[in-house]
């Protein structure tokens, strides 16, 4: 039978995105401590993760057998810069020896600065909330810009609205703080590094690619007939999926868009206007909505600002690799169909490689195209991530199952 596929452009960048904490082992940083109190849904701490940070290679190997052209990290700014000020050059040699690995595999590195975790100095400084930690952060971003010539792509932060919604907002991140203003305030001290490490990095290397990760949630009107719910929507959408692109336009070479959620809004009140309404079905182990349409949607926001997109996160918690295959297929077709009404889609990272320590979840959330047993730390490649290979193989998503 004669396969339909859907093609993508030459040079399309595929791969698998991880973060440091979720992945290395062996940190010592603001979540570290605070995963000792107890904080983990499962009871669990980071531990040693996947131990990534010692089996990088083998976990590279994976990669590349799986087809990937390209991969996304992050660095680990606790280990940087362990002491306010003092540069930790055993760390920075450490991810040198990592980025040539990604190299070596034939692929292109998409490096982080800051997925969540801080170092506890920063923290006890105030965090992001502190004056001074732009000024902290984009120090820290031109050192790594620096240590780390091999690397041409750059994300700054990630997701800052996350981290802003869920630690400052919702109480359920650390530091467990439930004020609008607090989290107004981090989210623009996340603004403000970002735009100084930007200007910071270029200064190094004109010629480097620097963007960051935004989540981006198709957030829709619960009663489509219902002004109020209509204007929450509305709201949710300028706060969260659109302030930090629309203020950081002067200082982006591309957007990293993380895309897992649909969600449905109801007007609540003036003073908290955004209610959140129970996920539809079908939902991933993690009772997130299975509803690929939502990623064409929020690559028509993505494409609202003109710049080439990067796809750095997109996944599935499965641990029975019941959903995944379908999910990577339904959401590349919607992906397609974006890029064929204009988004500048230039790459798709799934997220992620590995199973590994899901923030808050702990353990439990698999997100990996390869499965971990956390006691002998064994990789097990899963069936869908061999059929994704042939999508990364071919440059094609084919619509009929040979
Ligand atoms: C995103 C995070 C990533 C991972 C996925 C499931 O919000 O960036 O680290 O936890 O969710």
């Amino acid at each position: 039978m004669a396969m339909n596929a859907l093609e993508f452009p030459r040079g399309f960048r595929w791969g698998a995105a991880t973060s440091s904490h979720q992945v290395e082992g062996g940190q010592d940083n603001d979540w570290t401590a605070w995963e000792r109190r107890g904080k983990i849904r499962d009871g669990s701490v980071s531990g040693r993760a996947c131990d990534h940070w010692n089996r990088y290679e083998e976990d590279f190997d994976i990669a590349r057998e799986l087809g990937h052209n390209a991969h996304r990290l992050s660095l680990e700014w606790s280990r940087i810069e362990p002491r306010q000020g003092e540069w930790n050059e055993a760390a920075l040699q450490h991810y040198r020896s990592v980025v040539r690995a990604v190299r070596q595999r034939g692929m292109e590195p998409f490096v982080t600065l800051w997925h969540f975790t801080n170092p506890r100095w920063f923290a006890d400084r105030g965090g992001w909330e502190a004056g001074e930690a732009p000024a902290l952060f984009s120090r820290y971003a031109a050192k790594a810009a620096e240590a780390l010539p091999q690397v041409k792509f750059w994300l700054t932060v990630n997701e800052p609205n996350v981290y802003a919604v869920l630690g400052y907002i919702a109480g359920e991140w650390l530091p467990e703080v439930k004020n609008f203003v607090r989290a107004f305030r981090v989210h623009k001290q996340l603004i403000k590094g970002h735009q100084r490490a930007y200007l910071a990095m270029k200064q190094v290397r004109r010629d480097l690619e620097v963007g960051f990760a935004q989540n981006l949630v198709f957030f829709e009107p619960t009663r489509s007939s219902s002004r109020l719910d209509r204007w929450s929507t509305r709201q949710a959408d300028r706060w969260y999926n659109r302030r930090f692109i629309a203020l950081t336009r002067r200082h982006c070479d591309y957007l990293g868009v993380n895309h897992y959620l649909h969600q449905y809004i109801r007007f609540r009140s003036v003073r908290d206007p955004i209610g959140y309404e129970p996920q539809g079905q079908p939902q991933s182990d993690g009772g997130w909505q299975i509803y690929p349409q939502a990623m064409y949607q929020v690559l028509k926001i993505a494409r609202d600002y003109g710049k080439p997109i990067y796809i750095t996160e997109n996944g599935v918690a499965d641990a029975q690799d019941r959903w995944r295959k379908h999910f990577i297929r339904d959401y590349l077709m919607q992906v397609h169909r974006a890029m064929s009404e204009g988004a500048d889609v230039r790459g798709y990272f799934h997220w992620s490689l590995l199973d590994n320590f899901e923030w808050r979840e702990g353990f439990t959330q698999r997100f990996g195209l390869a499965e971990v047993d956390f006691q002998t730390q064994a990789r097990k490649i899963r069936p869908s991530a061999h059929w994704f290979a042939e999508v990364c193989k071919r440059n094609a998503l084919p619509l009929q199952d040979a």
